[in-house]
Protein backbone atom coordinates (compact mmCIF):
# COMPACT_ATOMS: atom_id res chain seq x y z
CA UNK A 1 0.00 0.00 0.00
CA UNK A 2 1.75 3.10 -0.92
CA UNK A 3 0.15 6.32 -0.30
CA UNK A 4 1.64 9.66 0.01
CA UNK A 5 1.63 10.30 3.65
CA UNK A 6 -1.71 12.75 3.91
CA UNK A 7 -3.66 10.16 1.88
CA UNK A 8 -2.80 7.59 4.54
CA UNK A 9 -3.62 9.98 7.44
CA UNK A 10 -7.21 9.86 6.22
CA UNK A 11 -7.39 5.78 5.56
CA UNK A 12 -5.78 4.77 8.92
CA UNK A 13 -7.33 2.75 11.19
CA UNK A 14 -6.82 4.00 14.50
CA UNK A 15 -7.42 1.95 17.07
CA UNK A 16 -6.63 -2.35 16.57
CA UNK A 17 -9.76 -4.28 17.22
CA UNK A 18 -7.74 -6.38 19.66
CA UNK A 19 -6.57 -3.94 22.51
CA UNK A 20 -7.45 -4.99 25.32
CA UNK A 21 -9.68 -3.15 27.76
CA UNK A 22 -7.35 -1.66 29.95
CA UNK A 23 -5.77 -0.31 27.06
CA UNK A 24 -8.56 1.32 25.21
CA UNK A 25 -9.09 3.76 28.34
CA UNK A 26 -5.34 4.51 28.63
CA UNK A 27 -5.88 5.34 25.20
CA UNK A 28 -9.22 7.25 25.39
CA UNK A 29 -7.56 8.94 28.25
CA UNK A 30 -4.50 10.01 26.59
CA UNK A 31 -6.72 11.03 23.15
CA UNK A 32 -8.75 12.95 24.91
CA UNK A 33 -6.32 14.72 27.18
CA UNK A 34 -3.69 15.71 24.47
CA UNK A 35 -6.92 18.08 22.11
CA UNK A 36 -5.97 16.03 18.68
CA UNK A 37 -8.97 13.54 18.12
CA UNK A 38 -7.49 11.31 15.71
CA UNK A 39 -3.70 10.40 17.37
CA UNK A 40 -2.17 7.63 14.57
CA UNK A 41 1.33 7.41 13.90
CA UNK A 42 1.08 10.06 11.29
CA UNK A 43 -0.83 12.56 14.13
CA UNK A 44 2.39 14.39 15.54
CA UNK A 45 5.05 14.60 12.22
CA UNK A 46 6.61 17.70 11.81
CA UNK A 47 7.93 18.07 8.55
CA UNK A 48 5.54 15.59 6.88
CA UNK A 49 7.82 13.13 5.53
CA UNK A 50 7.80 12.54 1.84
CA UNK A 51 6.85 9.42 1.21
CA UNK A 52 5.28 6.64 4.11
CA UNK A 53 4.42 3.39 3.47
CA UNK A 54 1.46 2.51 6.68
CA UNK A 55 1.25 -1.03 7.68
CA UNK A 56 -1.25 -0.94 10.39
CA UNK A 57 -2.06 -4.10 10.56
CA UNK A 58 1.56 -5.52 12.04
CA UNK A 59 3.63 -3.78 14.76
CA UNK A 60 6.86 -4.26 16.88
CA UNK A 61 6.68 -4.86 20.52
CA UNK A 62 9.76 -3.54 22.97
CA UNK A 63 10.36 -4.72 25.94
CA UNK A 64 12.28 -3.73 28.71
CA UNK A 65 15.37 -5.36 29.67
CA UNK A 66 15.19 -7.27 26.69
CA UNK A 67 14.88 -5.05 23.45
CA UNK A 68 18.31 -4.51 22.32
CA UNK A 69 20.16 -2.11 19.39
CA UNK A 70 23.08 -2.22 17.28
CA UNK A 71 24.59 0.58 15.53
CA UNK A 72 26.95 0.02 12.56
CA UNK A 73 29.71 2.47 12.66
CA UNK A 74 31.36 4.26 15.25
CA UNK A 75 30.16 7.89 14.14
CA UNK A 76 26.27 6.96 15.19
CA UNK A 77 27.29 7.63 18.73
CA UNK A 78 25.21 10.46 19.01
CA UNK A 79 22.70 9.04 17.36
CA UNK A 80 22.62 5.60 19.62
CA UNK A 81 22.36 8.21 22.55
CA UNK A 82 19.65 10.07 21.24
CA UNK A 83 17.40 6.77 20.38
CA UNK A 84 17.64 5.39 23.97
CA UNK A 85 16.75 8.58 25.32
CA UNK A 86 13.32 8.48 23.36
CA UNK A 87 12.96 4.92 24.57
CA UNK A 88 13.31 6.12 27.96
CA UNK A 89 10.96 8.92 27.47
CA UNK A 90 8.59 7.44 25.26
CA UNK A 91 8.49 4.13 26.84
CA UNK A 92 10.15 4.13 30.45
CA UNK A 93 12.53 1.28 28.59
CA UNK A 94 16.35 1.55 28.63
CA UNK A 95 17.19 -0.46 25.48
CA UNK A 96 20.47 -3.07 25.48
CA UNK A 97 23.17 -2.93 23.00
CA UNK A 98 23.48 -5.78 21.11
CA UNK A 99 26.55 -7.71 20.20
CA UNK A 100 25.42 -8.62 16.24
CA UNK A 101 23.10 -7.37 13.97
CA UNK A 102 21.03 -10.51 14.01
CA UNK A 103 20.37 -10.54 17.68
CA UNK A 104 19.08 -6.76 17.96
CA UNK A 105 15.27 -5.11 17.38
CA UNK A 106 16.84 -1.98 16.26
CA UNK A 107 19.32 -1.48 13.50
CA UNK A 108 21.17 2.13 12.98
CA UNK A 109 23.20 2.05 9.49
CA UNK A 110 24.68 4.27 6.91
CA UNK A 111 24.84 3.79 3.53
CA UNK A 112 26.49 6.30 1.55
CA UNK A 113 24.32 5.38 -1.59
CA UNK A 114 21.63 7.10 -0.64
CA UNK A 115 21.80 10.08 -3.06
CA UNK A 116 21.15 13.04 -0.57
CA UNK A 117 23.03 13.27 2.51
CA UNK A 118 20.13 14.38 4.38
CA UNK A 119 17.86 11.15 3.29
CA UNK A 120 16.54 8.44 5.33
CA UNK A 121 14.78 5.33 5.87
CA UNK A 122 12.94 3.90 8.41
CA UNK A 123 11.22 0.93 8.71
CA UNK A 124 9.72 -1.01 11.46
CA UNK A 125 8.15 -4.62 10.70
CA UNK A 126 7.02 -7.05 12.87
CA UNK A 127 10.15 -8.24 13.43
CA UNK A 128 13.00 -5.40 13.47
CA UNK A 129 12.90 -1.70 13.13
CA UNK A 130 15.55 -0.14 10.91
CA UNK A 131 17.00 3.45 10.57
CA UNK A 132 19.56 3.72 7.62
CA UNK A 133 20.95 7.42 6.62
CA UNK A 134 23.20 8.85 4.18
CA UNK A 135 25.10 10.10 6.94
CA UNK A 136 25.11 10.13 10.39
CA UNK A 137 23.04 13.09 10.32
CA UNK A 138 20.71 11.46 8.04
CA UNK A 139 20.35 8.58 10.75
CA UNK A 140 19.72 10.97 13.20
CA UNK A 141 16.67 12.64 11.38
CA UNK A 142 15.54 9.25 11.12
CA UNK A 143 15.67 9.19 14.67
CA UNK A 144 13.78 12.29 15.27
CA UNK A 145 10.99 11.15 12.78
CA UNK A 146 10.59 7.44 14.84
CA UNK A 147 10.46 9.82 18.08
CA UNK A 148 7.84 11.78 16.53
CA UNK A 149 5.40 8.58 15.59
CA UNK A 150 5.99 7.46 19.07
CA UNK A 151 4.42 10.89 20.28
CA UNK A 152 1.60 10.71 17.68
CA UNK A 153 0.55 7.23 18.07
CA UNK A 154 -0.09 7.36 21.85
CA UNK A 155 -2.36 3.87 21.98
CA UNK A 156 0.48 1.95 20.73
CA UNK A 157 3.20 3.65 22.66
CA UNK A 158 1.24 3.62 25.95
CA UNK A 159 1.57 -0.49 25.20
CA UNK A 160 5.50 -0.26 23.75
CA UNK A 161 4.61 -1.49 19.99
CA UNK A 162 5.47 0.64 16.87
CA UNK A 163 2.84 0.06 14.38
CA UNK A 164 4.56 -1.26 11.11
CA UNK A 165 5.78 1.21 8.41
CA UNK A 166 7.96 2.13 6.04
CA UNK A 167 9.39 6.11 5.42
CA UNK A 168 11.98 7.37 2.48
CA UNK A 169 12.69 10.75 3.23
CA UNK A 170 14.73 13.49 2.00
CA UNK A 171 14.46 17.51 2.17
CA UNK A 172 12.87 19.39 -0.72
CA UNK A 173 15.32 21.97 0.55
CA UNK A 174 19.30 21.31 1.54
CA UNK A 175 18.89 24.73 3.64
CA UNK A 176 16.37 25.41 6.58
CA UNK A 177 17.25 28.01 8.92
CA UNK A 178 16.39 30.19 11.33
CA UNK A 179 18.09 33.58 12.17
CA UNK A 180 18.30 34.77 15.76
CA UNK A 181 19.49 38.47 16.67
CA UNK A 182 21.60 38.36 20.07
CA UNK A 183 22.84 41.78 18.46
CA UNK A 184 19.56 43.47 19.99
CA UNK A 185 18.90 41.78 22.82
CA UNK A 186 21.63 39.37 23.69
CA UNK A 187 21.13 35.57 24.37
CA UNK A 188 23.12 33.35 26.43
CA UNK A 189 25.11 30.24 24.86
CA UNK A 190 22.88 28.22 27.21
CA UNK A 191 20.05 29.52 25.74
CA UNK A 192 20.69 29.10 22.10
CA UNK A 193 21.76 25.75 23.07
CA UNK A 194 17.97 24.97 24.35
CA UNK A 195 17.34 26.68 20.92
CA UNK A 196 19.18 24.31 19.15
CA UNK A 197 17.50 21.46 20.87
CA UNK A 198 13.70 22.27 19.27
CA UNK A 199 15.66 23.13 16.04
CA UNK A 200 16.53 19.88 15.34
CA UNK A 201 13.74 17.54 16.38
CA UNK A 202 11.83 20.15 13.05
CA UNK A 203 15.19 19.33 10.90
CA UNK A 204 16.04 22.99 10.28
CA UNK A 205 20.01 22.63 9.42
CA UNK A 206 21.13 26.21 9.99
CA UNK A 207 21.30 28.86 12.88
CA UNK A 208 22.26 32.15 11.19
CA UNK A 209 23.49 34.55 14.26
CA UNK A 210 23.12 38.39 13.62
CA UNK A 211 26.18 39.49 15.71
CA UNK A 212 26.55 43.14 15.12
CA UNK A 213 24.27 45.71 14.65
CA UNK A 214 23.18 49.32 16.08
CA UNK A 215 22.30 47.80 19.51
CA UNK A 216 25.32 46.32 19.96
CA UNK A 217 29.09 43.52 18.66
CA UNK A 218 28.59 40.30 20.33
CA UNK A 219 31.49 38.72 19.33
CA UNK A 220 35.37 39.35 20.80
CA UNK A 221 37.56 40.16 17.68
CA UNK A 222 41.14 39.38 19.60
CA UNK A 223 43.03 42.04 17.11
CA UNK A 224 40.06 44.48 18.11
CA UNK A 225 39.11 43.82 21.63
CA UNK A 226 37.35 47.14 22.66
CA UNK A 227 34.89 46.42 19.24
CA UNK A 228 32.53 44.06 21.52
CA UNK A 229 29.83 45.08 23.86
CA UNK A 230 29.80 43.74 27.70
CA UNK A 231 27.55 41.47 26.59
CA UNK A 232 29.10 39.18 24.06
CA UNK A 233 30.72 35.63 23.01
CA UNK A 234 34.08 34.86 23.25
CA UNK A 235 35.68 32.53 21.29
CA UNK A 236 36.04 29.82 23.06
CA UNK A 237 31.81 29.70 23.55
CA UNK A 238 31.89 29.91 19.80
CA UNK A 239 33.60 26.84 19.40
CA UNK A 240 31.69 25.00 21.90
CA UNK A 241 28.49 26.82 20.50
CA UNK A 242 30.16 25.22 16.87
CA UNK A 243 30.28 21.87 17.95
CA UNK A 244 27.12 21.73 19.57
CA UNK A 245 25.25 22.66 17.33
CA UNK A 246 27.43 20.42 14.20
CA UNK A 247 26.05 17.01 16.51
CA UNK A 248 23.16 18.17 15.88
CA UNK A 249 23.75 18.59 12.37
CA UNK A 250 23.46 22.27 12.42
CA UNK A 251 25.74 24.94 11.14
CA UNK A 252 26.31 27.93 12.27
CA UNK A 253 26.34 31.24 10.03
CA UNK A 254 27.25 34.79 11.46
CA UNK A 255 26.90 37.66 9.87
CA UNK A 256 28.07 41.15 10.67
CA UNK A 257 25.64 43.47 9.21
CA UNK A 258 27.50 46.58 7.36
CA UNK A 259 27.98 49.12 5.87
CA UNK A 260 25.03 50.20 7.77
CA UNK A 261 23.70 48.80 11.03
CA UNK A 262 27.38 50.18 12.24
CA UNK A 263 26.65 52.36 15.22
CA UNK A 264 28.47 49.38 17.55
CA UNK A 265 31.30 49.28 15.32
CA UNK A 266 31.13 53.30 15.34
CA UNK A 267 31.30 53.90 18.68
CA UNK A 268 34.04 52.10 18.68
CA UNK A 269 35.74 53.72 16.21
CA UNK A 270 33.89 57.08 15.14
CA UNK A 271 36.74 58.01 12.55
CA UNK A 272 35.03 55.35 9.87
CA UNK A 273 32.20 57.46 9.73
CA UNK A 274 31.64 59.65 7.19
CA UNK A 275 33.57 63.08 7.67
CA UNK A 276 30.01 65.30 8.48
CA UNK A 277 29.20 62.47 11.06
CA UNK A 278 32.67 62.82 13.26
CA UNK A 279 31.50 65.51 15.56
CA UNK A 280 28.06 64.25 16.47
CA UNK A 281 26.93 62.08 19.44
CA UNK A 282 27.06 58.78 18.78
CA UNK A 283 25.39 56.41 21.64
CA UNK A 284 25.11 52.60 20.99
CA UNK A 285 21.34 51.11 20.89
CA UNK A 286 20.11 54.95 20.59
CA UNK A 287 21.24 56.18 17.79
CA UNK A 288 20.13 54.47 14.16
CA UNK A 289 21.26 54.94 10.29
CA UNK A 290 25.21 55.75 11.06
CA UNK A 291 27.16 54.21 8.22
CA UNK A 292 30.84 52.85 7.62
CA UNK A 293 32.34 55.64 5.46
CA UNK A 294 32.73 54.14 1.73
CA UNK A 295 35.91 56.28 1.55
CA UNK A 296 37.86 55.86 4.00
CA UNK A 297 40.97 53.25 3.78
CA UNK A 298 40.95 52.42 7.43
CA UNK A 299 37.69 50.43 7.11
CA UNK A 300 38.67 48.09 4.86
CA UNK A 301 41.36 47.30 7.64
CA UNK A 302 39.20 46.56 9.80
CA UNK A 303 37.14 44.73 8.27
CA UNK A 304 40.05 43.12 6.58
CA UNK A 305 40.86 42.01 10.24
CA UNK A 306 37.06 40.80 11.42
CA UNK A 307 36.34 38.95 8.28
CA UNK A 308 40.34 37.23 8.59
CA UNK A 309 38.84 36.32 12.51
CA UNK A 310 35.62 35.13 11.78
CA UNK A 311 36.54 32.95 8.98
CA UNK A 312 39.12 31.06 11.55
CA UNK A 313 36.59 30.99 14.18
CA UNK A 314 33.42 29.05 12.03
CA UNK A 315 33.53 26.54 10.57
CA UNK A 316 30.64 27.12 8.11
CA UNK A 317 31.66 27.84 4.32
CA UNK A 318 29.73 31.01 4.66
CA UNK A 319 29.89 34.50 6.10
CA UNK A 320 26.84 36.80 6.22
CA UNK A 321 27.14 40.52 5.36
CA UNK A 322 24.26 42.38 5.86
CA UNK A 323 24.14 44.56 3.04
CA UNK A 324 20.76 46.09 4.09
CA UNK A 325 18.54 48.93 4.88
CA UNK A 326 21.79 51.31 4.62
CA UNK A 327 20.74 55.02 5.18
CA UNK A 328 23.38 56.19 2.07
CA UNK A 329 21.02 59.75 1.85
CA UNK A 330 22.29 60.86 5.14
CA UNK A 331 26.09 59.59 5.38
CA UNK A 332 27.63 58.48 1.83
CA UNK A 333 25.41 61.41 0.11
CA UNK A 334 26.20 64.17 2.37
CA UNK A 335 30.01 62.99 2.84
CA UNK A 336 32.66 65.08 0.99
CA UNK A 337 35.59 61.59 0.86
CA UNK A 338 32.33 59.83 -0.88
CA UNK A 339 31.61 62.46 -3.17
CA UNK A 340 34.61 62.64 -4.15
CA UNK A 341 35.23 58.75 -4.51
CA UNK A 342 31.97 59.29 -6.74
CA UNK A 343 33.48 61.60 -9.02
CA UNK A 344 36.38 59.13 -9.57
CA UNK A 345 34.45 56.41 -10.58
CA UNK A 346 32.14 58.48 -12.41
CA UNK A 347 29.06 57.61 -10.61
CA UNK A 348 25.63 59.77 -10.23
CA UNK A 349 23.98 57.77 -7.43
CA UNK A 350 25.74 57.58 -3.84
CA UNK A 351 24.39 53.71 -3.69
CA UNK A 352 26.47 53.04 -6.78
CA UNK A 353 29.53 53.28 -4.08
CA UNK A 354 28.01 49.93 -2.83
CA UNK A 355 30.09 48.33 -5.81
CA UNK A 356 33.53 49.53 -4.37
CA UNK A 357 32.44 49.00 -1.18
CA UNK A 358 31.55 45.37 -1.66
CA UNK A 359 34.08 44.59 -4.24
CA UNK A 360 36.46 45.26 -1.61
CA UNK A 361 35.42 43.23 1.16
CA UNK A 362 34.08 40.22 -0.76
CA UNK A 363 37.33 40.00 -1.86
CA UNK A 364 38.45 39.85 2.15
CA UNK A 365 35.93 37.01 2.02
CA UNK A 366 36.91 35.17 -0.55
CA UNK A 367 41.05 35.23 0.29
CA UNK A 368 39.71 33.58 3.24
CA UNK A 369 38.41 31.12 1.39
CA UNK A 370 34.24 31.87 2.15
CA UNK A 371 31.73 32.33 0.73
CA UNK A 372 29.63 35.77 0.83
CA UNK A 373 25.73 35.75 1.64
CA UNK A 374 24.16 39.16 1.89
CA UNK A 375 20.08 40.31 2.07
CA UNK A 376 19.08 41.39 -1.11
CA UNK A 377 17.97 44.78 -1.46
CA UNK A 378 16.04 46.27 -4.90
CA UNK A 379 16.31 49.36 -6.68
CA UNK A 380 12.84 50.11 -4.66
CA UNK A 381 11.43 48.94 -1.00
CA UNK A 382 7.91 48.49 -2.48
CA UNK A 383 6.78 47.26 -5.90
CA UNK A 384 7.36 47.80 -8.98
CA UNK A 385 11.09 47.08 -7.79
CA UNK A 386 12.74 45.51 -10.66
CA UNK A 387 15.88 45.70 -10.41
CA UNK A 388 18.93 45.09 -8.15
CA UNK A 389 20.06 48.19 -5.99
CA UNK A 390 23.46 47.33 -7.08
CA UNK A 391 25.20 44.72 -9.49
CA UNK A 392 25.63 41.92 -6.92
CA UNK A 393 28.57 39.48 -7.85
CA UNK A 394 27.23 36.24 -9.24
CA UNK A 395 29.28 34.24 -5.93
CA UNK A 396 26.86 36.13 -3.74
CA UNK A 397 24.20 33.88 -2.05
CA UNK A 398 21.06 36.69 -1.49
CA UNK A 399 18.55 36.52 1.09
CA UNK A 400 14.97 37.66 -0.03
CA UNK A 401 13.31 39.08 3.08
CA UNK A 402 11.43 42.46 1.99
CA UNK A 403 7.64 42.09 1.99
CA UNK A 404 5.62 41.26 -1.42
CA UNK A 405 9.81 41.82 -3.41
CA UNK A 406 10.59 37.76 -2.98
CA UNK A 407 8.54 37.31 -6.70
CA UNK A 408 11.12 40.32 -7.48
CA UNK A 409 14.36 38.75 -6.58
CA UNK A 410 13.39 34.98 -7.74
CA UNK A 411 13.61 36.42 -11.08
CA UNK A 412 16.12 38.82 -10.63
CA UNK A 413 18.45 35.92 -8.72
CA UNK A 414 17.71 33.38 -11.77
CA UNK A 415 18.74 35.62 -14.17
CA UNK A 416 21.72 36.61 -12.95
CA UNK A 417 22.66 33.38 -11.58
CA UNK A 418 23.18 33.65 -7.60
CA UNK A 419 21.81 31.48 -5.23
CA UNK A 420 18.40 32.44 -3.66
CA UNK A 421 17.80 32.00 0.18
CA UNK A 422 13.94 32.57 1.04
CA UNK A 423 13.11 34.67 3.90
CA UNK A 424 9.93 36.70 2.94
CA UNK A 425 9.01 39.05 5.71
CA UNK A 426 4.92 38.23 4.75
CA UNK A 427 5.39 34.30 5.88
CA UNK A 428 8.78 33.96 7.42
CA UNK A 429 9.50 37.13 9.88
CA UNK A 430 8.52 35.26 13.11
CA UNK A 431 8.93 38.09 15.04
CA UNK A 432 6.21 39.96 13.51
CA UNK A 433 2.99 39.58 15.88
CA UNK A 434 1.00 36.79 15.93
CA UNK A 435 -2.52 38.36 16.21
CA UNK A 436 -3.29 41.89 16.85
CA UNK A 437 -2.15 42.76 20.37
CA UNK A 438 0.58 40.19 20.54
CA UNK A 439 3.28 42.41 21.63
CA UNK A 440 1.52 45.43 23.45
CA UNK A 441 4.87 46.20 25.38
CA UNK A 442 6.01 46.72 22.17
CA UNK A 443 3.25 48.45 20.83
CA UNK A 444 2.80 45.40 18.05
CA UNK A 445 6.36 46.66 16.98
CA UNK A 446 4.64 48.16 14.42
CA UNK A 447 4.63 45.17 12.05
CA UNK A 448 1.94 43.22 9.93
CA UNK A 449 0.21 40.55 12.03
CA UNK A 450 1.63 37.13 10.24
CA UNK A 451 -0.67 34.32 11.26
CA UNK A 452 0.15 31.05 11.75
CA UNK A 453 -2.01 29.99 8.88
CA UNK A 454 -0.35 32.73 6.28
CA UNK A 455 2.96 31.54 7.75
CA UNK A 456 1.75 28.07 6.49
CA UNK A 457 0.61 29.62 2.91
CA UNK A 458 4.46 30.08 1.83
CA UNK A 459 5.66 28.41 -0.86
CA UNK A 460 9.37 28.63 -1.84
CA UNK A 461 9.06 27.67 -5.64
CA UNK A 462 6.31 30.46 -6.00
CA UNK A 463 4.71 28.39 -8.76
CA UNK A 464 8.00 28.51 -11.12
CA UNK A 465 8.95 26.52 -13.40
CA UNK A 466 10.97 23.48 -12.20
CA UNK A 467 14.73 24.81 -14.16
CA UNK A 468 13.55 28.60 -12.47
CA UNK A 469 13.46 26.99 -8.83
CA UNK A 470 17.01 25.38 -9.30
CA UNK A 471 18.94 28.34 -7.40
CA UNK A 472 17.00 28.51 -4.67
CA UNK A 473 19.19 26.66 -1.71
CA UNK A 474 16.50 27.12 0.72
CA UNK A 475 13.92 28.84 3.35
CA UNK A 476 15.13 30.93 6.47
CA UNK A 477 12.37 32.45 9.15
CA UNK A 478 13.83 34.98 10.97
CA UNK A 479 13.90 36.69 15.08
CA UNK A 480 14.93 39.99 15.05
CA UNK A 481 15.28 41.17 18.06
CA UNK A 482 14.31 44.24 18.90
CA UNK A 483 11.12 42.81 20.57
CA UNK A 484 12.58 39.62 21.85
CA UNK A 485 14.20 40.35 25.19
CA UNK A 486 14.86 36.88 26.19
CA UNK A 487 14.18 33.09 25.44
CA UNK A 488 11.16 32.81 26.46
CA UNK A 489 9.70 35.79 24.29
CA UNK A 490 12.14 33.68 21.25
CA UNK A 491 10.03 30.47 21.86
CA UNK A 492 6.70 32.19 21.85
CA UNK A 493 7.04 34.37 18.35
CA UNK A 494 9.16 30.73 17.19
CA UNK A 495 6.28 28.29 17.85
CA UNK A 496 4.47 26.95 16.16
CA UNK A 497 5.08 29.17 13.08
CA UNK A 498 8.66 27.97 12.76
CA UNK A 499 6.50 24.53 12.41
CA UNK A 500 4.97 25.82 8.82
CA UNK A 501 8.62 27.03 7.64
CA UNK A 502 10.01 23.43 8.45
CA UNK A 503 7.32 21.82 6.43
CA UNK A 504 7.78 24.39 3.77
CA UNK A 505 11.77 23.39 3.26
CA UNK A 506 11.22 20.20 3.78
CA UNK A 507 8.34 18.65 2.54
CA UNK A 508 7.01 18.28 -1.31
CA UNK A 509 4.05 20.49 -2.17
CA UNK A 510 2.13 17.84 -2.90
CA UNK A 511 2.39 16.49 0.82
CA UNK A 512 1.70 19.74 2.47
CA UNK A 513 -2.27 20.22 3.51
CA UNK A 514 -2.81 23.20 6.33
CA UNK A 515 -5.73 20.99 7.48
CA UNK A 516 -3.62 18.16 8.31
CA UNK A 517 -0.85 20.61 9.59
CA UNK A 518 -3.79 22.21 11.91
CA UNK A 519 -4.26 18.73 13.64
CA UNK A 520 -0.55 18.53 13.61
CA UNK A 521 0.57 21.09 15.77
CA UNK A 522 -0.81 19.81 18.68
CA UNK A 523 1.18 16.75 20.21
CA UNK A 524 4.09 18.61 19.15
CA UNK A 525 3.27 22.12 20.99
CA UNK A 526 2.12 19.65 24.23
CA UNK A 527 5.63 18.11 23.95
CA UNK A 528 7.26 21.41 23.86
CA UNK A 529 5.53 22.82 26.57
CA UNK A 530 6.82 19.23 28.72
CA UNK A 531 10.25 20.40 27.78
CA UNK A 532 9.82 23.78 28.95
CA UNK A 533 9.42 25.39 25.61
CA UNK A 534 7.39 28.78 25.81
CA UNK A 535 5.03 28.23 23.04
CA UNK A 536 2.39 30.19 22.02
CA UNK A 537 -1.00 28.31 21.78
CA UNK A 538 -2.79 29.50 18.64
CA UNK A 539 -6.37 29.65 20.02
CA UNK A 540 -7.56 31.49 17.06
CA UNK A 541 -7.36 28.05 15.01
CA UNK A 542 -8.69 25.75 18.05
CA UNK A 543 -11.37 24.13 17.86
CA UNK A 544 -14.03 25.25 20.10
CA UNK A 545 -17.35 24.73 21.07
CA UNK A 546 -20.89 26.23 19.28
CA UNK A 547 -22.58 28.83 21.00
C1 LIG B 1 16.26 43.08 7.47
O1 LIG B 1 15.16 42.70 7.91
N1 LIG B 1 16.72 44.29 7.75
C2 LIG B 1 17.07 42.23 6.62
ZN1 LIG C 1 31.89 58.92 3.60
Amino acid sequence: MVRTAIQSAVFLTHIPITMKLRHLLTCIFICSAALCPAQDQLSALIPMPNEITTNPKASLQFTAGKSRYYAEGNSLDFAKDKLNRIFQKRMGISLLPANRPGQAEILLRTDSTLQNREQYRLEVTSRKLTITGATPEAVLYGIQTLDQLMLGDVCATAQNRITAISINDAPRFGYRAIMLDPARHFLPIEDIKFFIDQMVKYKFNVLQLHLTDDQGWRIHIKSHPHLASKEHYTHEEIRDLIAYASQRNIEIIPEVDIPGHTVAILAAYPELACRHQHNTEIEVGKTTNRMLCASNKQVYKVLEDVISEISSLFSSPKIHLGGDEAAVPENWEKCSDCNRMMKEYSYTRATELMIPFFNQVLDKVRKNGKQPVLWCELNNIYPPADDYLFPYPSDVTLVSWRNGLTPACLDLTYQHGNPLILAPGEYAYLDYPQYQGDLPEFNNWGMPVTTLEQTYQFDPGYNRPPEQQQHILGVMCTLWGEAIPDINRLNYMAFPRAFAISEAGWTLLENRQWKSFKQRIYPNLTDLMKCGVSVRAPFEIAPREQP
